[in-house]
């Protein structure tokens, strides 16, 4: 059975201001950040503040998505922020959400294939941080040195991971759970190995999971209240196959077959 490819970020980024777009957010989230993710407000600055993240500190967001979550942790605390994603929908919003939250002098957005070498000097950034948006990026390894390579001694990198596979998953539910691009699905233990590997020093590891499991049945809930808007926008299609998308998301991670994980690390 082949599962049709299904369009996620192109919506999300290109339609962010829609009241449908905008309402499905504030109905999963409760603060809309503008996050394409599993994760909420609340989460995001606990991930910050587990990073030391304060206004002396100079951040790399990689996979930065809307712009919203980058703008709102620049906000809060006074960092400096660089956001890279491939998405160009994604960039172009984040560019004017920092100009129209009046951050632009210290936060910017960049169109980076992030599975590429990064196109900033050696040891530029106090901390690299990425939410949810590892998964889709290949080369695991590669991209992990180049974040070390980026990062100043002692520089702090951190990512959510949410395909690691710790049940048993079908192929049907792995092709549903992949139908909006690239996925990298890992056994546990395969990001503490690969950020050993590329010469971090593992600081915490956490299972973040029951955000995952509570916001794609949040999300496909709320985008159901709003399914004529979406669907006059998206297509009938489109639609259904991220309803499914959203369901297969909420029943792996409720039932902790697929688990998301944050993990910490220092360079040296
Ligand atoms: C699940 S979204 C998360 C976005 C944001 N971090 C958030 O929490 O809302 C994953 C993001 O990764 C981006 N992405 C996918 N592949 C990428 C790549 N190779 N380089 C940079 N960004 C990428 C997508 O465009 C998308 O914006």
């Amino acid at each position: 059975m082949s599962t049709p490819s299904v369009i996620l970020y192109d919506h999300a980024y290109g339609d962010f201001t829609s009241g449908a777009e905008a309402a499905v957010r504030r109905e999963t989230y409760g603060e809309d950040l503008g996050q394409s993710s599993w994760m909420t407000a609340a989460e995001w600055l606990g991930f910050a503040d587990r990073i030391g993240v304060d206004a002396s500190s100079n951040v790399l967001e990689v996979g930065s998505g809307s712009g919203g979550p980058g703008v709102y942790l620049a906000l809060q605390r006074g960092c400096r922020l660089t956001g890279v994603d491939l998405n160009e929908h994604g960039v172009r919003n984040a560019t004017a959400l920092a100009e129209a939250r009046g951050v632009a002098d210290r936060v910017r957005f960049q169109t980076v294939d992030a599975s590429r070498p990064l196109p900033f000097p050696d040891a530029s950034f106090d901390a690299v941080m990425s939410n949810d948006a590892m998964c889709h990026i290949k080369g695991r390894g590669d991209v992990l040195r180049d974040w070390y390579r980026v990062l100043r001694p002692r520089g702090r990198a951190f990512f959510t991971d949410a395909l690691v596979i710790t049940g048993a998953v079908s192929h049907e539910e792995i092709a549903t759970r992949s139908s909006i691009g690239f996925y990298l699905f890992v056994p546990p233990g395969e990001n503490e190995r690969a950020l050993t590997a590329a010469g971090f020093t593992m600081l915490a590891v956490e299972d973040v999971t029951q955000n995952a499991a509570d916001l794609s049945r949040r999300r496909h809930d709320a985008r159901a209240r709003y399914a004529r808007e979406l669907v006059e926008r998206e297509g009938q299609e489109n639609f259904d196959g991220l309803q499914r998308f959203l369901m297969c998301v909420h029943t792996v991670s409720a039932e902790r077959r697929l688990s998301r994980f944050a993990y910490l690390a220092e360079k040296r």
